[in-house]
């Protein structure tokens, strides 16, 4: 089988592995850590970074730190991954799920300057949305598949509401914005995933980056159990959220591959979109004149729901891995009844992706063959 997306472990791993044993350093204390927390805060932008268990973890703890709590809404593109919407739940919130353009896939800022407009009102310092009388808390951007969100567009009218921004950027580290680093365009805090199909994986993990000293430091204490220095004292409901040492040695193996890797993904994906964009009912992933992606995932997107499933089959006939692709937030049955705007281009799109193998280590043979297979299938 040709996988979807596989780690590439072939840099230091098993050499900072061992280091771990042979140190004790397993747990979430150790040298790797602060060297895997400096490195993803300068491919951020020179920021600072605290490094968590996993991503959505570094999204709860983000979120809170910037004062989202019970029964407040958070503002959420609906076409994302299911974490996203998750972290808010986790802090007693809902997301209220507006829809991405089709220029890009991220957050529609005309939409969401509109619905801050109509649909909120001002009440003693609180935003308050008129329909449910909850406050809005926070805006959320996602940089889908790695690439980064109109973020000029969103942090202005976030600003214009005094609302704080939390990027999920889980897989836009080394993607950028008009030159900017994906850490650098200004939301207060924006997180990164290290999951295993992550461009640069710890196994498992993830980070908050911020530039705020002091919102930085609330994400570390609260990440960090609350706790009050070295007593057994903590000030507040805090979590067990840091990373381990272990996970962050296979971190630092992995950043140190990080331009390697991101520039393997965009060469993968401009292949199969030279070669496929003309293909009858075919069409390609976005890319907006404002950013310059990752590339997390290479796909295409099928005329129609039966096309895509049908290539999803031929694909797989030729020992090939391709997958559906995420199914937006307003249909889950967990989030149905959040308030939500018209959906027509999260709705459309999600169920005509086919994502396509991307492994930094997929070979020449292997992308030709998929490629080959794509190509037969259309004939067909
Ligand atoms: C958009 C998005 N947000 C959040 C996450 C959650 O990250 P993690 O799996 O590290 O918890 C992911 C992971 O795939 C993601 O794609």
């Amino acid at each position: 089988m040709i996988p979807l997306a596989v780690p590439n472990l072939t840099g230091r791993e098993s050499e900072y592995l061992q280091q771990c044993i042979e140190t004790t350093f397993v747990s979430s204390v150790g040298p790797f850590i602060t060297r895997f927390e400096k490195m993803v805060a300068e491919a951020a932008g020179d920021s600072l970074a605290v490094a968590t268990s996993t991503g959505t973890t570094g999204l709860h703890a983000a979120l809170v730190a910037v004062g989202v709590g019970q029964n407040d809404l958070v503002l959420l593109p609906s076409f994302t991954f299911i974490a996203s919407a998750n972290a808010i739940a986790y802090c007693g919130a809902s997301p209220w799920l507006l829809d991405v353009t089709e220029e890009s896939w991220t957050l529609d800022p005309v939409l969401l300057a509109k619905q801050l407009a109509t649909e909120t009102n001002q009440k003693n310092d609180r935003l308050i949305h008129k329909a449910t009388g909850r406050r809005v808390a926070a805006v959320m951007p996602v940089y889908t598949l790695g690439m980064p969100a109109d973020m000029d567009a969103i942090t202005k009218i976030a600003n214009d509401y005094n609302l704080p921004v939390v990027a999920d950027g889980a897989a836009a580290l080394g993607a950028t914005y008009k030159k900017y680093s994906s850490g650098k365009l200004g939301a207060d805090l924006t997180v990164y995933s290290f999951n295993g199909n992550k461009i640069v994986t710890a196994g498992g993990g993830g980070a908050v980056v911020g530039e705020n000293p002091e919102l930085m430091e609330l994400v570390r204490h609260l990440t960090t159990t609350a706790k009050v220095e070295e007593t057994y004292h903590h000030d507040r409901v805090g979590f067990n959220y840091r990373m381990t040492n272990i996970a962050a040695a296979v971190g630092c193996a992995q950043m140190e591959r990080l331009k390697e890797f991101v520039g393997v993904k965009r060469k993968i994906q401009k292949l199969y979109n030279e070669v496929l964009e003309n293909l009858p009912g075919v069409s390609i992933f976005p890319q907006p004149d404002w950013a310059e992606g990752t590339r997390w995932l290479s796909g295409i997107i099928m005329a129609n729901v039966e096309s895509a499933e049908i290539l999803r089959c031929k694909l797989k006939e030729n020992s090939i891995d391709a997958r559906p692709f995420w199914k937006p937030i307003h249909l889950q049955p967990m989030f149905i009844n959040s308030p939500a705007t018209a959906q027509p281009v999260s709705s459309e799109i999600w169920s005509r992706i086919v994502t396509l193998p991307c492994s930094t280590g997929l070979k020449e043979s292997e992308q030709t063959k998929v490629i080959e297979t794509i190509r037969n299938s259309s004939r067909e």
